[in-house]
């Protein structure tokens, strides 16, 4: 008769190892960017960035979790491996592809101009001389730069684009200069500001991006999947129109 199985053997060795916990990547998003990323009045963190990236992941077959990062310590921080990714309509530019990869395309934009109802300023060429309000670091920041000189003491920076406009309606710059998304949502929820939009042929389209960390080719690959995945069943749509209503 064989002898009895050793006790360890007859039921699961309390010491089994769990099965590793998937990897959940850490997102940075600038969320003063409503309706693109914004806190809501619980704080959390919504908007078309989060309910796109959400539903990308669920495709791409990763897990998220968002961390509202500052915009100017957004690309060191995924430099430094702080942020595995980064959605905060980022822009896809030549200068920024240097230092980081992005995802394929997933929103289309451009520059605007905010001014107030009664401005006579009608192209951004009348902005030469003028105060302008920027968001330090986007592009809006470079267009106006290109136009009035680096060493131009006009342009007025500022943290967030709700600042620069609410300095606008303060009446300490002449104009704002962001994307056009976010300069209409503002304007059209803040009638009190009495601010008009100009546009102007002159700015080049953007697209937006997901950025990771340079050769992370493994999670740009699920991004760019799940992105594929939710642009072709209608999630997309459905996000966008759950944003801009149409
Ligand atoms: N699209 C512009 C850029 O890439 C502005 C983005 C700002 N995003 C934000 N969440 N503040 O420069």
């Amino acid at each position: 008769e064989p002898p009895p199985a050793p006790a360890e053997t007859a039921s699961a060795p309390a010491s089994a190892p769990a099965p590793a916990p998937a990897k959940v990547y850490t997102v940075g998003t600038d969320a003063a960017y409503a309706p693109f990323e914004f806190q809501n009045e619980k704080g959390e963190i919504v908007g078309l960035s989060v309910d796109l990236l959400n539903a990308v992941a669920e495709k791409g077959g990763f897990q998220v979790k968002f961390v509202n990062t500052p915009w100017e310590g957004i690309f060191n921080a995924l430099g430094q491996g702080d942020r595995d990714l980064l959605i905060s309509s980022i822009t896809i530019t030549d200068e920024r592809k240097q230092t980081m990869d992005f995802s394929d395309p997933y929103f289309d934009a451009f520059q605007l101009i905010a001014v107030k109802e009664s401005s006579k300023i009608s192209k951004f060429d009348d902005l030469k001389k003028l105060k302008v309000g920027v968001q330090t670091g986007t592009t809006g920041d470079e267009v106006v730069t290109k136009l009035q000189g680096k060493t131009a003491t006009t342009i007025k920076r500022f943290e967030s684009t709700p600042l620069a406009l609410k300095e606008l309606e303060a009446g300490g710059v002449d104009a704002v200069v962001a994307d056009n998304g976010v300069v209409i949502h503002y304007v059209a929820n803040n009638p009190g500001a009495k601010f008009k939009t100009v546009s102007d042929k002159a700015f080049a389209p953007e697209q937006y991006g997901i950025a990771v960390k340079k050769g992370n080719t493994e999670l740009l690959g699920m991004i760019n999947k799940g992105l594929a995945a939710v642009k072709a069943d209608g999630t997309y749509a459905a996000i966008y129109k759950k944003t801009f209503g149409t």
